[in-house]
């Protein structure tokens, strides 16, 4: 095939405006699905995308579509539309020349809709303004279509309609796709070089690579090496992906294709490819990731370890926007700190460990990184620059050495009602947000944009300005990078002795709030002991709450009074078993079920 005809692209869109319907009816068009099976959703593969409705992982196919009797090779490269993914979609554009801005004509710009579009737009992509579900009676086009010219300066005789669900105005659709969005602009005659946009485990096989050629041509059984490594390797597996594997023997600059290396072959997302002969003259990096959430996780039961750690890095190879380092706890044991894109993002890794691995794990509460500098960095071994990342507030380094804290913050873009405008505002500032200029998307809807801390984003910010706006208000942020903030160490006291498990990195807005709360819980989930206990939350030796626990001497045996022996001595030993899974504290013992409770979210 003459790189001319090759498209690629890729379909984005605010979450349920149709990516994956839409993708249904492209793959029934050219072929590859029979129609009739409306909900099919065929690029929708892991058992997590179909429970939860959402499309996790972007996923290829190579779609054949003949065009004034000329054959294409349209490879679509299906992205999944929540914010926590975003870096899935980011990779995904890398090898595209022109996206579908798919936008419901019922719903209109939603607040996802603004960042999808000024990603193609930083990406230089052709963008194909798209409305889908003209079918439904309340959809209104005229109306988005002027939305889409105030928001974005689109005008409406370049908006195509559709409904993905019936299938009226795809053929257009894959028309304007030709005519539209220009062929790849990649050298065929150039050493190979191909970039990885996406990695997943196969049991026999090995890591299996989805590869964006940039150059040249990559055939069967050819010797390829990394860039990051010196080691060559032989190409054991070449297929397109239609979504099922179809093996062809060569692919040219210009394709998306499913490489392997065999079970030694190695490969990661962001790596690149090339023939054992080209320098690597072209910048191909994929752009980093950047992690907004982390949790620790633990196995349920310590025998597990091993099974968790496996099925931890075969999980982390397929969704490599997870970050993984060793962590342990005295009271947890050994585990992993894993950084996550965001809330929703743990919840499908965990969820993924469980059912795809059946792992099951203990996770400790999200919390967002922080930066200190130190001073003197020198003389602190640990740390090699001033800025020390945080990732777990037990690490933080000694408060006497810190200069300055800062927080990750966001830009919030929200579109809500204008009814809901003063609600949405109270809100945002409640949440120590900073306002930027507002737009109005049309009359009825306003588009507002705040500077918010990400640590008050990832808690429950997006379920709160759904209730408070009827669900009507949509949210969306990207990465603003961090600042100086005013925050401060919280520890938390047994007895006098501080227990690091539960020190948290705290602004001082919310310090005395958190401090109650956090005593108060404690108070409520440590056993009572032999010894009066008391809690306290201290910053700076200052003491901001205090609990105490009455001592309580507890004797199991006590109603067993003159019982018979050998119940008795049963009863003893599973309390002595049951203190194994303690952890202890200035001779205080806490199960290691309120660390789990406390630290759980
Ligand atoms: P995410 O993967 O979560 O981002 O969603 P998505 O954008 O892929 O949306 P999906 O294709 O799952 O569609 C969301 C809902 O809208 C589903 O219930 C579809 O049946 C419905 N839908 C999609 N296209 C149309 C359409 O053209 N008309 C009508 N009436 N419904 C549609």
């Amino acid at each position: 095939i003459d790189v001319k005809r090759i498209r690629n692209f890729s379909i984005v869109a605010h979450v349920d405006h149709g990516k994956s319907t839409l993708a249904d009816r492209l793959l029934e068009i050219t072929g590859v699905i029979k129609p009739g099976n409306e909900n099919a959703q065929v690029l929708d593969q892991l058992q997590v995308e179909r429970e939860r409705g959402i499309t996790v992982k972007a996923v290829t196919a190579s779609l054949n579509y003949s065009y004034n009797n000329e054959p294409y090779l349209l490879n679509l490269i299906d992205t999944p539309g929540h914010v926590d993914f975003s870096n899935e979609v980011v990779r995904s554009v890398t090898a595209c020349q022109g996206v579908v801005l798919l936008v419901d004509a019922n719903e209109g710009i939603q607040a996802q809709t603004v960042a999808v579009h000024s990603l193609a737009k930083r990406n230089d992509l052709v963008i194909l303004p798209t409305l889908n579900k003209v079918d439904l009676p309340r959809a209104d086009p005229e109306k988005v279509k002027n939305q889409l010219k105030s928001v974005f300066k689109i005008e409406p005789s370049d908006v195509l309609q559709v409904s993905a669900k019936k299938g009226w105005g795809v053929e257009e659709l894959l028309k304007a796709i030709i005519t539209r969005i220009p062929p790849p602009n990649v050298d065929t005659t150039d050493h190979f070089r191909a970039h990885i946009i996406d990695t997943w485990h196969d049991k026999y096989r090995g890591v299996l690579c989805l590869a964006y050629i940039h150059s040249g041509t990559l055939k069967m059984g050819q010797t390829v090496k990394w860039k990051s490594d010196v080691k060559q390797h032989t190409v054991k597996y070449l297929a397109l992906l239609r979504p099922s594997e179809e093996s062809i023997t060569e692919a040219m600059a210009g394709q998306v294709v499913m490489v392997g290396l065999g079970t030694k072959g190695g490969g990661s997302v962001g790596d690149t490819l090339l023939s054992p002969e080209a320098t690597d003259g072209k910048d191909t990096t994929v752009p980093a990731v950047r992690h907004m959430v982390y949790a620790g996780i633990f196995p349920a039961d310590q025998s597990q370890h091993t099974q968790l750690s496996d099925s931890i890095k075969k999980l982390s190879l397929n969704d490599s926007a997870v970050s993984v380092a060793v962590d342990s706890s005295p009271a947890l044991g050994q585990g992993w700190r894993v950084g996550f894109l965001g809330l929703l993002h743990l919840d499908v890794f965990t969820q993924r460990l469980l059912q795809e691995y059946k792992a099951e794990a203990i996770l400790t509460a999200p919390s967002v990184p922080y930066k200190v500098k130190v001073k003197g960095a020198k003389i602190i071994k640990h740390y090699k620059g001033e800025d020390v990342i945080v990732t777990n507030p037990m690490q933080l380094p000694d408060v006497s050495n810190i200069v300055e804290y800062y927080e990750p913050f966001v830009i919030g873009t929200i579109i809500s009602p204008v009814e809901y405008i003063g609600a949405v505002n109270t809100l945002c500032i409640d949440r120590r947000g900073n306002p930027l200029p507002s737009n109005a998307v049309d009359d009825q809807m306003t588009m507002l944009q705040y500077i918010l801390p990400l640590s008050e984003v990832v808690m429950d910010f997006h379920d709160t300005l759904k209730s408070i706006t009827s669900g009507f208000a949509s949210f969306d942020y990207q990465d603003y990078g961090f600042h100086p903030s005013s925050l401060v160490k919280m520890d938390i006291l047994l007895n006098g002795v501080i227990v690091d498990e539960l020190t948290s990195i705290v602004h001082i807005s919310r310090l005395e709030y958190n401090a109650r709360t956090l005593t108060a819980r404690l108070k409520e989930m440590i056993p009572r002991q032999m010894v009066q206990v008391a809690i306290q939350a201290v910053v700076g030796g200052k003491v901001l709450a205090r609990e105490t626990i009455k001592a309580y001497r507890k004797d199991v045996t006590a109603k067993l009074y003159g019982g018979d022996i050998t119940r008795r001595k049963k009863l003893l030993k599973q309390q002595a078993e049951g203190k194994k899974k303690m952890r202890s504290v200035a001779n205080i013992k806490i199960p290691r079920n309120t660390f789990i409770d406390v630290l759980k979210r």
